[in-house]
């Protein structure tokens, strides 16, 4: 294991938006190596509760190790934080004060070589965070047809290429199983050549990753329930790497903090409005700052969005 499983991004914003009760319940919805929720643990009473998620047994492991200390004060759950609202309920727990979502993959998930998230290593294209259950990479490049493959490739990685890419994919794996990163990244080169290689490959990975773990999907079924299950002026922070998680997050604040129609029904009553969920507190989304992106590179692409339940 790395010396540092994953350093946490934007700490003392974090904690600026999300801790306004010392003595409150708080998810962590993506506890990683639990640095956010080491974080959070300084700033909040003994008295105070984390519910932390993740989907991946390592990092629970991980966390679990690191918060020794404070363990009293936390439950872990491996789960995917889609399900947060049945999850919290079977633990009999009301609303809470704050959620925080930081998204997407640790470093110490790309890092380790054999996950198969990153095309550094030539390892076993598995890709699922959650190795119990789920396609991995080698059965989605089997089994996706050809368009789907580089509608996923456009959509997700925004890779120019795509199309060309699942073509290949597609010859390719009549001859054989493509299984490892080396392989998947030997046919991008042979589409790309070597002058952009890096970028694509980061892309296509991106995308492939992406697709494995449905993040979007989980990402907005988690975003709806947010505001059953925070307290009013309770806080949702939530970090993003990318532009299509951002956009998400975007609009369903948007959305969520503006006087609505009824759904788009031709019975309802058109003169009700359904009134507000939130109040947005970032206008725009918050980055790190300069030193932070020079001591961890990783934290570049990160973007931080935060409202408040009314
Ligand atoms: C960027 S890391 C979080 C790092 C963490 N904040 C820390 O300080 O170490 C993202 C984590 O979210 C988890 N994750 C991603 N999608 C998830 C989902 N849908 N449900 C639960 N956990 C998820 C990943 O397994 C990963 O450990």
């Amino acid at each position: 294991m790395n010396a540092v499983y994953h350093a946490p991004v934007l700490v003392r914003e974090v904690i600026d938006y999300l801790v306004t009760s010392r003595d409150g319940v708080y998810v962590d919805a993506t506890t990683g190596g639990g640095g956010h929720t080491k974080a959070v643990l300084e700033n909040v009473s003994d008295k105070a509760q984390i519910i932390c998620f993740d989907r991946d047994a390592d990092a629970i492991n991980e966390a679990r190790q690191q918060l020794q200390e404070r363990q009293s004060q936390i439950t872990f759950v491996q789960d995917v934080f889609s399900n947060i609202r049945d999850r919290l309920y079977e633990m009999s727990i009301g609303k809470v004060a704050g959620i925080l979502f930081d998204l997407g993959v640790s470093s110490y998930q790309i890092d380790s070589g054999d996950r198969g998230f990153s095309f550094q290593h030539d390892v076993p294209l598995d890709m699922r965070m959650d190795t119990r259950s789920g396609l991995t990479g080698v059965d989605v490049l089997q089994t996706y047809a050809e368009r789907e493959l580089a509608d996923i490739f456009y959509r997700y990685g925004e890779e120019r290429n795509a199309r060309r890419i699942a073509r290949r994919v597609v010859e390719e794996r009549k001859k054989r199983t493509i299984t490892t990163t080396g392989e998947l990244a030997e046919i991008v080169k042979r589409i790309v050549g070597e002058r952009h290689l890096i970028k694509s490959l980061a892309r296509i990975f991106q995308a492939l990753r992406i697709e494995v773990n449905a993040e979007l999907d989980h990402l907005s079924k988690a975003l709806a329930q947010t505001t059953e299950i925070l307290q009013p002026g309770g806080r949702l922070v939530v970090i993003s790497y990318h532009s299509l998680e951002d956009r998400i997050v975007k609009n369903f604040l948007k959305e969520r903090s503006v006087d609505r129609k009824p759904a788009d029904d031709p019975f309802a009553r058109q003169d009700i409005e359904i009134k507000p969920d939130f109040r947005i507190l970032t206008k725009k989304p918050v980055q790190p700052a300069d030193e932070e992106m020079e001591r961890n590179p990783r934290s570049r692409s990160a973007k931080l969005r935060a409202a408040e339940r009314i």
